[in-house]
């Protein structure tokens, strides 16, 4: 007898050192579904149970969301990567899980087969076709911090140690599963909380991000294009044991990645439209060229009205080649500026008045040399970063998160120090800042729908970039390697292939 108890004492001592360290692992893990996984797993060694089953209340009804075994080697739902086809069950008493649930009561059984309580066809059917025998069972209610049911844990034959002998499940093991069901449930209810809140925040930021797509129909898919791109490229170097053997990111740093991704335009939300969108020189939001034609079409009639035929004819060739003009350009020749300028100081009489061709600001916009932007419109592009830096210091990301912010507004950085909003060089850009300005490049030069500007080639797209990385503006060694695992175009065909051959930029 004495030997006994010293025994069961020994036996309680190490279920309790179990439970509580049960209790700190169940806290601490903050995925569901490997916590779902831990709590049935630990239960089952808690009590030498066999098989375990975790159901979680939805919708009235018990959701089967762990199935494990170890005689039949089953393990569904959880992280296992299989899913468990099996109904629901419904919440009746004669089900032993729905009683343990409806009326928060823990139920044992020493052997199913006998039980004339409830009604264990299912199970019986389960034997049949897995040649398996349960017999044992201890049915669990999982009660959260506010005393309500939100599952049920139920655990199979309870084994002895070495022989495997299936035997009841003793009263010790009750109070024990009993104790870490509740903790369980807590975890569970905390584990949601964080998901669901995590979910929301993660839904806002790339509904943020759609948005700002969808503000220009020229930039197309950017924002959500860049940040799955730079991702991709992460995982690509993440995975890499050749060139980047020391570069490993957690699951953490991979989400600060992906976030930074989906924030780094969020500034452009302050960019007027018409510049993001401003294809023609002389667009304001209105193409201007229109009331260029308007005006020269009515000085080439009075010019014809004075029987100047001539002249009204060199105006009207002189407009169409304001029109050709007006078209963004890459460099745009001296003897076009030249001319552009000698039509500006050319004055006609329009409707009665003396007036000159081109105004100040016409003139102005049609000499731009590259592209369609001014120079002060070129800076109020390049303010959005500005905007993206004031915008996330507002945002007050968790630790785990801290260099979102810094990731993201860094992507026009150079490592030369040549690059905005701060100019800062190679020192000060950490190599997810480098990730994040390759895909924002490589997006930026291989889309084809921006103002004046056909798809690139991948060759000339990869040419340009690796000048730039000659340039010291990109990280030169992330580009080779992305290049040589061909890492861009995998993205593209993966890209396309997600969105259902619907093909979003092509
Ligand atoms: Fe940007
Ligand atoms: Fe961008």
């Amino acid at each position: 007898m004495t030997r006994d108890y010293r025994q069961m004492s020994t036996q309680f001592k190490y279920q309790l050192d179990t439970l509580v360290k049960i209790g700190v692992s169940l806290s601490a893990e903050n995925n569901l579904n490997r916590l779902l996984d831990m709590i049935v797993f630990q239960a089952r060694q808690l009590t030498r149970a066999d098989g375990g089953t975790l159901y979680l209340l939805a919708d009235g009804r018990l959701r089967f969301t762990i199935i494990q075994n170890s005689t039949l080697g089953i393990h569904r739902g959880g992280e296992s990567g299989h899913r468990i086809d099996l109904e629901s069950v419904e919440l009746k008493k004669d089900n032993v899980c729905a009683y343990a649930a409806i009326l928060g009561k823990t139920v044992t059984i020493a052997d199913v087969y006998e039980s004339k309580e409830f009604d264990f066809s299912g199970p019986r059917k389960y034997d049949a076709i897995t040649g398996y025998r349960s017999q044992s069972m201890l049915v669990v209610p999982m009660k959260n911090h506010l005393g309500a049911v939100t599952g049920v844990l139920q655990l199979v034959n309870a084994m002895e140690q070495g022989t495997r002998e299936v035997t009841p499940f003793d009263e010790g093991s009750v109070a024990l599963v009993e104790a870490m069901a509740s903790m369980a449930a807590v975890a569970i209810e905390k584990t949601k909380l964080l998901e669901d809140t995590r979910a929301l925040f993660n839904s806002v930021i790339e509904v943020l991000g759609v948005a700002m797509d969808a503000k220009s129909h020229y930039t197309g898919n950017h924002i959500q294009k860049v940040a799955k791109l730079n991702i991709e490229i992460a995982k690509a170097i993440h995975d890499d044991t050749e060139v980047f053997p020391d570069i490993r990111f957690t699951e953490n740093e991979l989400e600060e990645i992906r976030l930074a991704g989906w924030l780094h335009d969020i500034g452009k939300v302050t960019t007027p439209e018409w510049v993001m969108d401003k294809d023609t020189k002389l667009k304001v939001v209105l193409d201007r060229i229109h009331l260029i034609e308007e005006r020269f079409t009515r000085a080439a009639e009075e010019l014809v009205k004075a029987g100047k035929s001539a002249d009204a004819e060199r105006l009207m060739a002189d407009l169409q080649f304001i029109r050709d003009k007006n078209r963004p350009v890459e460099d745009m020749r001296d003897d076009d500026i030249r001319r552009l300028r000698e039509i500006a100081g050319r004055r006609l009489p329009v409707a009665g008045h003396e007036t000159r061709m081109l105004s100040d600001d016409e003139l102005r916009n049609l000499v731009i040399r590259r592209g369609s932007l001014t120079e002060e419109e070129i800076e109020k592009v390049k303010e959005h970063a500005v905007w993206t830096t004031r915008m996330l210091e507002k945002l007050s990301f968790p630790d785990h998160l801290k260099n979102v912010a810094l990731y993201a507004v860094q992507h026009h950085e150079k490592l030369n120090g040549q690059g905005y909003p701060t100019g800062v060089g190679a020192d000060k850009i950490p190599f997810q800042s480098r990730i994040l300005a390759i895909a924002d490049l490589y997006e930026a030069l291989s889309a084809r729908d921006r103002p004046y500007k056909e798809r690139m080639p991948y060759e000339q797209t990869i040419g340009i970039l690796r000048r730039q990385a000659e340039n010291g503006d990109i990280d030169g060694k992330i580009l080779e390697f992305l290049v040589d695992k061909d890492v861009f175009r995998r993205f593209e065909e993966k890209y396309r292939n997600g969105h259902n051959g619907h093909a979003a930029y092509e």
